[in-house]
């Protein structure tokens, strides 16, 4: 059932400021009750917001064959796949049908041929607008990752100090109108396997596990989303909830979401936080090295919470 909650909203103007002791707990506060909460006046370009929204609507809306140019490959989670126009490569094959709206998904850092290989030529300013905005995007990451941290009483880098050299990746996904004749499915229950997940969309469609009840999210003018992904879970042994939320199509327009995902790069290994094992705490998870536990959800399709549980130790 979906009903009428709404997600917590932060105004982060005081952040760096006067305000900012008050507004790191209530970050910490809300990751720790929601794993999901939207921001504003986070310091990110509004144009910038609009430009990356514009330019993924303009790629959605150009002909197969410009689309095509930056097909998924088998070997691959980077590019453009569509639910029907596309072959789902054997790679993805497991998670094509969890999966099911029109997406392209590109890692922009670092910007090395090992991640960055299927990026849409067109329309010419997808690269360069999609680079400015992961690059303003990370500091946003980052600047909520040292809220979340101050707000539970850690050094400001207790949790950024684990993301040294960060990947970050893109990926915008595009829903048509919800008809009973068109009806796609969407993004299956998930969580995110990251550190931290930023989000724009373009109407009202994602909505959020909290408890027993989804709650869409409702879209606000230049906010972004924010969820605790699976790794600052781990990091915060628990205390910070990476939740379930899927993604779904809107009854009346189209949706276009572009999301953020900010990673550590392959050989961090995760653990829980050895200052947050005080007071007779324990580890709750195992640690993992980040490639290895980014295989896990593509080698096994293993996209619902239950990744993370299989790093859960037991009591
Ligand atoms: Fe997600």
């Amino acid at each position: 059932m979906t009903v009428k909650l709404e997600i917590p909203v932060i105004d982060l103007a005081l952040s760096d400021g006067a305000e900012r002791e008050r507004l790191c707990k209530e970050v910490a506060k809300v990751a720790e009750e929601w794993g999901f909460f939207q921001v504003i006046n986070h310091g990110v370009d509004e144009s910038l917001m609009t430009r990356t929204l514009d330019v993924y609507e303009d790629f959605f809306h150009s002909p197969v064959e410009e689309k095509t140019k930056a097909v998924i490959s088998e070997d691959s989670i980077e590019g453009w796949k569509h639910p029907t126009l596309t072959q789902a490569s054997e790679y993805l094959q497991h998670v094509a049908s969890q999966f099911s709206a029109e997406y392209v998904a590109n890692s922009w850092i670092p910007a090395t041929p090992k991640y960055t290989k299927k990026w849409p030529p067109t329309p010419a300013a997808l690269r360069p607008t999609s680079i400015e905005f992961v690059n303003a995007a990370t500091r946003l990451h980052e600047k909520l990752c040292r809220m979340m941290a101050e707000g539970l009483g850690l050094e400001s880098d207790a949790f950024v100090k684990h993301f040294v050299d960060p990947r970050v990746s893109l990926r915008a996904n595009f829903y048509p109108v919800k008809t009973e004749s068109n009806f796609v499915g969407g993004l299956a229950p998930h969580s995110d396997l990251c550190n931290t997940t930023l989000l724009i969309d373009t109407v009202d469609g994602l909505e959020v596990k909290k408890d027993d009840t989804w709650v869409r999210v409702k879209v606000l003018p230049n906010a972004f989303v924010v969820n605790v992904g699976d790794l600052v879970e781990i990091l915060s042994n628990g205390r910070l909830k990476s939740c379930l939320h899927r993604g779904c199509p809107n009854e009346n327009k189209e949706r276009l979401s572009v999301s953020c995902f900010y990673m550590p790069n392959d050989d961090a290994v995760l653990a829980p936080l050895d200052e947050l094992l005080v007071d007779g705490q324990t580890a709750k998870y195992k640690a993992v090295r980040f490639a290895d536990y980014f295989e896990s959800l593509i080698s096994k399709g293993n996209l619902l919470k239950d990744r993370i549980e299989q790093l859960r130790v037991e009591e």
